[in-house]
């Protein structure tokens, strides 16, 4: 797929904030027609006011992707407009921060509705139309929790790796319609993901303070502060990367954003679990008590 620009459509998940509207203004920028989906009223209206202002081939739509009534209707209003998707970016997701013990059953399925189903259900939205065809092209936004699980992190990077499994099934069954599904995974990037990990993990506040994992959820909290802070690497960096997803001729089945990326990438390949395991549990200051 070569960037036709203008001819080619792309559908964004939760492309008002963050990752996804990065996305969604750099590929308008570059031609594409871009629905750019999310749940609030009051940010599409913002990124329709700016993508007016700039001129861009971008409208908002309304979708909810852990919502089949809000999902039909957002896909039916692109189909009124155009007759399918060329691109489709699941980018849409949040992080739950907590241990396993501590995470309420009803906090675990929230993470998996939106980053795990919510994906699901967007996609199988779309593909019939894709499949008819025969092209297009599916990002999936992964991260390197989709590989690397550090604790307190054990519901979002499960719904990461899932997410990984379910690209690698996808990958093989639309081999034979020219559909190319492809992982983005990046590692921290400041965007509001933070803010919105800590205002779902207030109902857990005391079991930071003083639960049996206390002292791994500050080296957690202080981790998280300090290498995001750190991080180089911005939401249009990982907006570029997607964009050599789109257009590459041949694409990778995975694309690695931010030094992290590598680094965790070329650990996990070299390194043995008890060594891996050794270097997160020194960051997390995790000892045997005897
Ligand atoms: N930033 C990072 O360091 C990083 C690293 C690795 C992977 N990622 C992944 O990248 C993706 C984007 O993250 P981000 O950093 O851009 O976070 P963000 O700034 O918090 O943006 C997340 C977007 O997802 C939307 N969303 C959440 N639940 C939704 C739902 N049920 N239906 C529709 N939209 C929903 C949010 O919409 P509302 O505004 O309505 O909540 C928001 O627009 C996520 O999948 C995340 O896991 C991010």
């Amino acid at each position: 797929m070569n960037a036709p620009r203008g001819a080619q459509t792309v559908l964004i998940t939760g492309a008002t904030d963050g990752l996804g509207k990065a996305a969604a203004l750099l590929l308008a920028g570059r031609g594409y027609r871009v629905f750019a989906a999310g749940r609030s009223a009051e940010k599409r209206t913002q990124l329709d006011a700016l993508a007016k202002e700039k001129n861009l081939p971008l409208e908002t739509l309304e979708m909810d992707v852990c919502d089949d009534g809000s999902v039909q209707k957002a896909m039916a209003s692109v189909y009124q407009r155009v007759g399918a998707i060329d691109v489709l970016i699941n980018n849409a997701g949040f992080v739950q921060v907590g241990g396993v013990e501590d995470l309420r059953l009803e906090d675990w399925r929230r993470q998996f509705e939106t980053n795990f189903f919510g994906v699901i259900r967007v996609t199988q939205a779309v593909l019939p139309r894709m499949r008819e065809r025969r092209k297009g092209r599916i990002l999936m936004m992964s991260s390197v929790s989709g590989f690397v699980t550090p604790p307190t992190q054990g519901a979002y990077s499960a719904s990461k790796h899932a997410i990984e499994a379910l690209s690698n099934a996808l990958r093989h069954e639309l081999y034979p319609f020219g559909i190319h599904t492809i992982l983005i995974q990046p590692g921290y990037i400041m965007t509001g993901i933070q803010s919105t990990a800590m205002n779902l993990a207030q109902p857990y506040q005391e079991k930071f303070k003083t639960g049996p994992y206390a002292s791994i959820y500050a080296s957690y909290l202080g981790n998280a502060t300090s290498t995001r802070a750190q991080s180089k690497t911005t939401p249009e960096d990982c907006a570029r990367v997607m964009l050599k997803a789109i257009e590459a001729p041949r694409p990778k089945a995975r694309y690695g954003v931010t030094p992290l990326a590598t680094f965790a990438k070329w650990s996990k390949r070299l390194l043995t679990d008890s060594a891996a395991d050794r270097i997160i549990r020194r960051r997390y200051g995790i000892s045997c008590e005897d």
